[in-house]
């Protein structure tokens, strides 16, 4: 076994332009250098605007194994710190979400910490005089992170200082986040409901590498999506679809469709399917809405927005969304062969109540843990983290259209059915991973 502590050469020849070794799947040494470093060095999103609407409102997360506050300071700006206590290192808060009010106060000695990490009182303070306090990490409050950045609402943190900034790190993808956002009657998008929790036994990468795979649908899914499709055959052309046939139907589409349908990928990771059109394209109109979105923006502003109807798109590492249906999913490691990921659903403001359920419904069919489509993934990423155990093969292959004219990066528009978002996954993986090695 190789170890590859302080050995990020080994770490650079698991990925090669074609293929990648099976350790980054399988090594609990892995698993835990990517807590340590890749997360760390990279922009993560951590939550929505939305969830934390007034003062004192926070999140409590977990990025790169460090215990994360997102919280709404009183001066409206969202702050993200360490979930720590200056003084023992007590957790401040161990709710997912909640309201602080002004201050966090420590449950152990009750420290108190204003949400901007800066330290407020401590109790017969005068037991520190002449002391050491003033000199150490502990008079200065919570750990903050520099790096914070909201678009269109969505919350991105970055651990380490070192590495791109936010604009730098996601460039022109972030065009798929504001065309959900584009969506909304009002320019606006709110988290509605709660959230569904569905653990894979998988590595996460296994999950965020299968967004942008369109060779798998009409095989993976031909159980449940192919049933659907028989169920609906012999309706008549003009025959009024109901809702969840719309949604199930398309991931039976052919390989031309999906080759058509093209990818785009652009460095640090990202990338999206449906650079064409895609599986959302063809659900029916609600009248109400197109007149709503016509009034906002016009004819031609409308038809641009909803005729961008992009399928997955990859925001590397952990978020990935489909703006056209509004969902998103969020990737959490929990272990080296067990992920949990959180699917939640977007109300676009000023929209009839129909988008919502739309959403939800796709949401339900598609990626909650009662999903049937939802599992046949999980059976594949099940048999994947079984089968790389295997002896005589040691390596993943991503062959598929490799051009080695893709090593200059940039952005890159190809065919649906090309691998080359998976490989574009992995270069920024060993890239990131090694940084700080
Ligand atoms: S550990 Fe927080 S106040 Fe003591
Ligand atoms: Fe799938």
């Amino acid at each position: 076994m190789t170890s590859y502590r302080g050995n990020p050469d080994a770490v650079r020849a698991l990925v090669q332009n074609d293929r990648v070794h099976r350790d980054l799947y399988i090594s609990q040494e892995l698993f835990e250098l990517e807590q340590e470093h890749f997360f760390a060095n990279t922009w993560n999103y951590v939550g929505h605007e939305s969830q934390i609407p007034k003062a004192g409102d926070y999140l409590s997360e977990q990025i790169a194994g460090r215990p994360l506050i997102v919280v709404r300071h009183t001066d409206g700006t969202v702050r993200a710190m360490m979930n720590r206590c200056a003084h023992k290192g007590s957790r401040l808060v161990s709710a997912p979400c909640g309201n602080t009010g002004k201050f966090f106060r420590c449950p152990y000695h009750a420290w108190t910490f204003k949400t901007d990490g800066s330290l407020l009182a401590i109790p017969l303070k005068n037991g520190y005089e002449g002391t050491r306090l003033h000199e150490c990490e502990a008079s200065k409050g919570l750990t903050t992170l520099s790096n914070v950045r909201s678009h269109r609402g969505f919350i991105f943190v970055k651990i380490n200082d070192a590495g791109p900034d936010f604009e730098d790190y996601f460039g022109d993808s972030l065009s798929s986040i504001d065309n959900m956002a584009d969506r909304s009657p009002e320019g606006e998008l709110e988290i509605a409901g709660g959230c569904l929790r569905f653990v894979h036994q998988c590595n996460w990468k296994m999950f965020v590498e299968n967004l942008n795979d369109t060779m798998h649908p009409m095989v993976a899914h031909e159980s449940s999506a192919g049933t659907a499709k028989r169920m609906w055959a012999d309706k008549p052309a003009d025959a009024p679809k109901p809702m969840a046939v719309e949604q199930f139907v398309p991931f039976m589409s052919d390989y031309k469709f999906f080759d058509d349908m093209g990818i785009r990928t652009y460095d640090n990771g990202h990338s999206f399917t449906g650079v064409n059109f895609s599986i959302h394209s063809a659900y029916s109109a609600i009248p109400e809405y197109d007149q709503a979105m016509k009034a906002r923006y016009g004819q031609e502003r409308t038809a641009q927005i909803l005729g961008m109807a992009r399928h997955n798109t990859v925001y590397y590492p952990n978020l990935t969304i489909k703006g056209a249906i509004q969902a998103i999913r969020v990737v959490k490691p929990i272990s080296v062969d067990k992920t949990l990921i959180e699917s939640w659903t977007f109300r676009l403001k000023g929209a009839p109540p129909e988008l919502l359920q739309r959403t939800a419904m796709y949401n339900r069919l598609i990626n909650s843990p009662f999903s049937v489509v939802g599992h046949d993934d999980l059976q594949a990423y099940r048999g994947i983290q079984a089968g790389l155990h295997a002896s005589g093969n040691e390596w993943v292959s991503l062959h598929r259209n490799y051009d080695a004219a893709e090593l200059e990066g940039g952005e890159i528009t190809t065919g649906g059915t090309n691998e080359l978002p998976m490989r574009n996954q992995y270069r920024s993986w060993a890239r990131y991973m090694t940084e700080t090695m």
